[in-house]
């Protein structure tokens, strides 16, 4: 029997680059040389105050031995209500990504627009759906380029990934930029992962552009990454098109008691959103005081800051070798740049201990 299944498979695949994925702190810990409970976690952007009590008390009473509602019927209600819109215009997923997911697979586009730098997830999810992606870079100040995405329409882009707050670079989009986007021709999305750390919601311009999809998740406010669930709020009938097609239980039990268990509870979660949007602040003047990082300003959870004097690269390996993971970039437009996630007070003291301590190698 001839072993070689490649002839079976899509030869596109052969070369696929692959997402870079964080790897998982057990094998980090083993790698580096260190307990698992002494990494500080500041390269994903988490809420490391961690799940509320309340959360887990409620997966455990849940009945998971039942598949789950694939109306998704109370989680969509209980969204509808926090985002102030319809439940028909409210679809959940295993996480944001899976929306971007089910995006891509109902329009099939030739290509899809992203405005660069920006969140990997776009580019591979198209990629997997045969999209050719066009980049097109953001201006000085990382502000989205209007006119070049309007010409990335002629050339074929059918959906416009836009995020907001932008991750990396912690800006979002005022509701100028997404009426002007959503006038040039294609449906655009808009990713509001970050939005309860900060920016202005394009939520309350569905009403007027029926070719405008807001994309969120609780993977950051509400501290549920793991579990996996996000969801889109759009026109009634492109909701009701995303749910036509999605996977029917997409959602698992666990991940939507959590989620409802988060909304039911958001006034005190939303503290530690506080908590962690001071820490920000905290963690960006810190750092700029050591005088070789310049924070960019920042409406989310995280801060991108340019690195002088040394490699970006090198500041990660040496912050790593002390436990200590941020995020690098290994692309030209970022090439002098870090991402530090903030956390809480006591992990802003170990990267700053860390930080002091690589100034003097
Ligand atoms: C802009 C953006 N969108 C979506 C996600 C992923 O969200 P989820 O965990 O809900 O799939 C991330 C995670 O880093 C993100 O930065």
């Amino acid at each position: 029997m001839p072993t070689d299944i490649t002839r079976y498979l899509r030869p596109d695949f052969e070369d696929l680059e692959p997402y870079t994925p964080v790897q998982p702190l057990d094998v980090l810990a083993a790698e580096i040389g260190i307990p698992e409970s002494d990494l500080v976690k500041l390269d994903a952007n988490e809420n490391l105050y961690g799940p509320i009590p309340e959360i887990r008390a409620a997966i455990a009473n849940s009945d998971f031995h039942i598949y789950p509602d694939p109306g998704q019927a109370a989680l969509r209600g209980a969204i509808a209500d926090y985002v102030q819109v319809l439940p028909d215009q409210v679809v959940c997923g295993s996480g944001a990504d899976d929306l971007i997911d089910i995006l891509i697979r109902l329009v099939v586009p030739e290509a899809i627009a992203i405005a660069t730098p920006t969140f990997g997830m776009y580019d591979f999810l198209a990629r997997i759906s045969r999209a050719r992606v066009v980049e097109v870079p953001r201006t000085a100040g990382f502000a989205p380029d209007v006119p070049a995405l309007g010409r990335a329409i002629a050339d074929g882009a059918r959906i416009l990934f836009l995020t907001s707050p932008n991750n990396p670079t912690g800006n979002g989009l005022s509701h100028a930029e997404v009426e002007q986007l959503c006038a040039l021709g294609a449906l655009v999305a808009v990713d509001e992962a970050y939005i309860e750390f900060g920016g202005l919601s394009a939520v309350p311009l569905l009403d007027r552009f029926p070719n405008l999809v807001v994309i969120r998740t609780f993977s950051k406010w509400a501290a549920l990454a793991g579990l996996r669930v996000g969801y889109a709020v759009a026109h009634p009938e492109l909701a009701r098109r995303m749910m036509a097609i999605k996977q029917p239980y997409n959602v698992s039990v666990a991940a939507d008691v959590a989620a409802r268990s988060a909304l039911l509870h958001r006034a005190r979660i939303l503290e530690t959103v506080r908590c962690i949007v001071a820490e920000r602040e905290r963690m960006s003047a810190l750092v700029a005081d050591l005088g070789w990082l310049r924070p960019l300003p920042s409406e989310s959870n995280f801060v991108l800051f340019e690195v002088h004097g040394r490699s970006a690269r090198a500041v990660r390996q040496a912050l790593r070798s002390k436990g200590v993971l941020i995020r690098y970039y290994d692309r030209p437009d970022l090439a002098n740049y870090i991402r530090i996630s903030a956390g809480r007070p006591e992990d802003t003291d170990r990267l700053l201990a860390a930080l002091r301590a690589l100034e003097t190698l």
